[in-house]
């Protein structure tokens, strides 16, 4: 196409117009879809959305570093706004979303922030290691002999949920019912549903609210449980002005989609693009020690969070556009992430790439990702151990689908097949 070939479009100011963040190229492939705007038009107002679109590397950067005037109140806001009827729906289950931390101004948040770090350090995560690996080789071994398996549902889904209900103490009864309600949750949140399904996924997400409520009830039963959330819940009783009522019940519902979605989502990504770069799947496989930075290179690359969102708490300027006060901003990591700025060859995929960890899908700032070093963890094992047991492993000719909304992005399914007559510890054994 023209862009492709660096060409400019002829009416930057009519794809402005056009922007459609839940349909056509944005959905195909966002960084792709906005090379146009990080060429000629870097912040645009896309009337369809109600949003200022921001996609270059240091436009985004600079939003997230300053997030007093670019607060994250609406982060978590229904990007599609609510119909009556919805409302009316959410309304009967008592839901009251409110802020967590990821939407939280200062000083409130940052206050929040450090009495609930602790679990996150490095020191605590090597518990989670040992998990992890269980878990992965746990869920090879019933897959190993099977010749093609769907990656998510063989694994990738359900690892990265028990390590984040482990990490939470959030009891793990319920796997199911946890699947379709974070799945409503994503679609009312960043999603656009039709009428008639805002009602049906307002049921769900109105469900999952009083779930998590029933969760808080069991879990403060068990006084000296562990885990995240038993933290929360201790820290509540012992500073209810920091760790607030409304924030443990919303907290506990947003993050199970947080800690779960993201995860498993960026590794369904990450073995799509290895495997579709045939070099760099072999040249990890015969040198694990490439793995750390070609996890960041997948998160640069083929992130799981493409888009995020802030708003303005004062009239300014950006990149040289004027931004009203409560302007609502929708900042594109996915295309900040190959914007050739600042990453040579942006749109190319390269392990060795030497600032690859300069990538924005954690965010940055105040807020970025508490949870990275879990979600770096998980990736990096799940490419140890399949890469080890798994060389040989193959794409499987597919059409992959994605799920309509602007932030969370990854394949529902991904087919993968390999020879076990060639699996390494079947000739070995
Ligand atoms: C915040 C992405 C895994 C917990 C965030 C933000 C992003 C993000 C984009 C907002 C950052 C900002 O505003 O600057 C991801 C990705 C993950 C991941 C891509 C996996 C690959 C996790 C995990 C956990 C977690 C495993 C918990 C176990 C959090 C929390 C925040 C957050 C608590 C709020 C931090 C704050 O506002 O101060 N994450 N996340 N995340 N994430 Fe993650």
């Amino acid at each position: 196409t023209a862009q492709q070939n660096g060409c400019p479009v002829s009416d930057p100011a009519a794809m402005a117009r056009d922007f459609d963040a839940f349909q056509g190229a944005y959905q195909v492939d966002p960084a792709e879809a906005l090379r146009w705007s990080r060429d000629q038009l870097p912040v645009f107002y896309a009337p369809k959305l109600g949003y200022w679109v921001v996609t270059r590397y240091d436009d985004i950067k600079a939003v997230f570093r300053d997030n007093i005037l670019f607060s994250p109140k609406n982060v978590l806001e229904k990007i599609t706004p609510a119909t009556d009827a919805a409302m009316t729906v959410l309304k009967s289950y008592g839901y009251a979303m409110n802020r967590t931390m990821v939407n939280e101004d200062e000083p409130a948040h940052m206050e929040r922030r450090r009495v609930l770090m602790g679990h996150f350090l490095p020191e605590n995560l090597e518990k989670q290691q040992e998990m992890v690996r269980r878990l992965t080789r746990q869920k090879v071994d019933e897959f190993i002999d099977s010749g093609r398996v769907d990656l998510v549902e063989a694994m990738l889904y359900e690892v990265p949920l028990l390590v984040a209900l482990h990490f939470l103490g959030v009891p793990e009864d319920e796997i199911e019912t946890l699947r379709t309600f974070s799945l409503a949750h994503s679609v009312n949140t960043w999603g656009k549903p039709s009428d008639e399904k805002q009602v049906e996924v307002a049921h769900d997400v109105g469900r999952f609210w009083q779930y998590a409520g029933q969760v808080i009830e069991r879990m403060r039963e068990e006084k000296d449980g562990q885990g995240w959330m038993h933290h929360t819940i201790r820290m509540n009783a012992e500073m209810p002005d920091v760790v607030t009522d409304s924030y443990v019940h919303s907290m506990m519902m947003a993050i199970i989609v947080a800690a779960h979605e993201t995860t498993s989502l960026a590794s369904t990504n990450m073995f799509k693009t290895l495997l579709a770069h045939r070099d760099a799947w072999e040249d990890i496989c015969s040198d694990p020690s490439l793995i750390p930075n070609a996890v960041e290179e997948c998160l640069r690359y083929a992130g799981s969070i493409m888009a995020w969102r802030r708003q303005t708490t004062a009239a300014t300027t950006l990149n040289g556009v004027d931004l009203p006060e409560g302007a609502k901003l929708l900042i594109v990591q996915a295309s900040g992430n190959q914007d050739e700025r600042h990453f040579e060859d942006g749109d190319s995929f390269d392990i060795y790439r030497d600032n690859a960890v300069d990538h924005l899908t954690f965010g940055y700032g105040a807020h970025q990702c508490m949870g990275k070093n879990i979600g770096r963890m998980e990736m990096r094992i799940f490419l140890e151990e399949m890469t080890r047991r798994l060389p040989h492993l193959k794409l499987a000719e597919q059409d992959y689908s994605y799920l309509p909304n602007t932030s969370f992005r990854g394949p529902d399914h991904l087919w993968v097949e390999w020879d076990t007559a060639h699996t390494p510890e079947k000739i070995l054994s």
